[in-house]
């Protein structure tokens, strides 16, 4: 069959590897070059199951409690069954994942895991060795790559996606196969700060929607908490943390403790959330103390970090370093089934468009590049199967009403946009807050025109995915994960869980 995979990061390049060695005609089309998305930044690595004291069953676990009661446990177990198979699948290609002294691999401990049970590449480095090992991989065999390439459409013949409508340069093109596998990767880009790559506009997301395909969860963004505050968005990586770095306010005092008894290791929302209300009542970024870990560590351990923070300044082995949350993931998106199909036939999404139902209302740290690689392996698998039918969550919503005619907004720019997502569908979010936020998306979407450019297109999505996502955080009136309202009754205290959200239109 003739399958079509759009996207390059870790499940895009899996499922195009998987498709081609099940004897498919794949063609893999990215928007910028091989390896420039999301993957190959993950400094935070892989999680698996490997100790002698761990086992699936508390992996699982753990991604149950961070999704916050909202992670299908089904999903979630074929995460942790499949999950060695793929990793193995991944030394086999080539990455060398860090070892001990004695030939095992090394486990690392991030937030919210009970073990150290994290593998990684190169110390910080693992999405660049993943990238490297798959995109040679790629290039090994007859996929055809499409680069620099902008999915503006799908092609739906009598009721099926049969291919895609492609922006390369000023010269648009279509493509026509038996099946697609969006691996589009997330929206970052919706925010005035994120770890995403420039790529990350939402595109699979805003294409999707635009086609019918459901989408779910949008409202979950996960907000990374240790962003180097100096500089252009840098992540210093949780596993900085796992490994005894301390978090301190401007008195020198560990205040994460304050609002969770795991600290510094609490689930991410908890951490960002404690990091942003402490950086506000004292008027300046708090600080990541890593000095305790001692320069060699830092060195070794951290190369890419270690590098970065020396060129900007910093050395922190002497000194903690200023951090601040941004965007970093979308736990919501294209909605899809155990083997990434989605609710239109012929339509697979894996990586971080997709909403397995894995991540729930907050991912689990470095359980993203695993999903990528298991449900990438998955959905190529499922080309050719009988396609079966696909249920989105139950509960639906529609969008709300703007209820402000004579509300007037400011001129559209990509900057406004990232700075009213930022305010206003940020980390707080109050109703107030959210209605002012998508009356201004529509009033913007209103007065756009056509696409044409790249840059047009990515605007355009952009503003789609914001609409739907302020949409979702508007209709969910209690605070879960990693959507938190200051309006909610319970706030903190006592999240109240509830299905997911399911957006029709925006
Ligand atoms: C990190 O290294 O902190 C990021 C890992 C992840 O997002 O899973």
């Amino acid at each position: 069959m003739n399958v079509l995979v759009v996207g390059s990061g870790i499940a895009g390049l899996t499922a195009a590897l998987h498709a081609h060695e099940a004897g498919h005609a794949v063609t893999l089309i990215t928007k910028g070059s091989l390896g420039d998305g999301s993957t190959g930044l993950a400094q935070g690595g892989v999680a698996g199951s490997y100790g002698s004291d761990d086992s699936a069953q508390q992996h699982a676990a753990d991604t149950m409690d961070a999704g916050a009661g909202l992670s299908d446990p089904a999903a979630v177990g074929v995460l942790v069954a499949e999950g060695a198979e793929r990793i193995a699948e991944l030394i086999g290609r080539g990455v060398g994942f860090d070892r001990t002294p004695d030939g095992a691999l090394q486990l690392g401990r991030e937030a919210a895991h009970r073990h150290a049970r994290i593998v990684h590449a190169g110390g910080d480095a693992t999405g660049a060795a993943i990238s490297a090992a798959l995109i040679a991989a790629v290039r090994r065999t007859a996929i055809t790559v499409v680069e620099r390439a902008l999915l503006t459409e799908l092609i739906v013949v009598e009721g099926a996606v049969r291919g895609i409508r492609l922006l390369r340069g000023a010269e648009v093109s279509e493509l026509h196969a038996d099946a697609v596998i969006l691996a589009t990767g997330g929206a970052g880009h919706l925010y005035a700060h994120t770890t995403n790559p420039i790529g990350a506009t939402g595109d699979g997301i805003a294409v999707a929607l635009r086609t019918g395909a459901a989408v779910a969860d949008l409202e979950f963004v996960q907000f990374h908490p240790t962003i180097l505050a100096s500089g252009p968005a840098f992540l210093i990586s949780e596993a900085v943390r796992g490994e005894g770095a301390t978090l301190l306010d401007d008195a020198g005092r560990r205040f994460t403790f304050d609002t969770h008894p795991d600290g510094e290791l609490a689930p991410r929302d908890v951490v960002s959330r404690a990091i942003a209300r402490q950086a506000a009542a004292q008027g300046r970024p708090v600080l990541l103390d890593g000095r305790m870990l001692g320069a060699e560590t830092l060195a070794t351990r951290f190369p890419t970090i270690d590098r970065v923070t020396r060129e900007r300044g910093f050395d922190w082995s002497r000194e903690p370093i200023p951090v601040t949350p941004a965007a970093h993931y979308l736990m919501g998106g294209v909605v899809t089934d155990l083997d990434g199909r989605t609710t239109l036939p012929g339509l697979f999404a894996v990586g971080e468009v997709a909403r397995t139902g894995v991540h729930g209302a907050n991912r689990l740290a470095s359980n993203s590049l695993l999903e990528g690689a298991v449900f990438g392996a998955r959905a190529a698998a499922a080309v050719g199967m009988p396609w079966l039918p696909v249920h989105a969550p139950s509960t639906r919503t529609s969008v709300h009403p703007v209820d402000d005619r004579s509300f007037h907004a400011p001129a559209f720019s990509r900057a406004a946009l990232q700075q009213l997502m930022w305010d206003e569908v940020g980390l707080l979010r109050n109703r107030d807050g959210l209605v002012h936020a998508l009356s201004t998306v529509r009033t913007w979407v209103a007065s756009l025109a056509t696409p044409t450019t790249t840059t047009e297109h990515e605007d355009a999505n952009l503003l789609l995915v914001a609409a739907a996502t302020a949409s979702a955080a508007l209709d969910r009136t209690a605070s879960v994960g990693a959507h938190y309202r200051t309006d909610a009754a319970s706030a903190d205290a006592a999240p109240i869980r509830h299905r997911s959200t399911i957006l029709e239109t925006v």
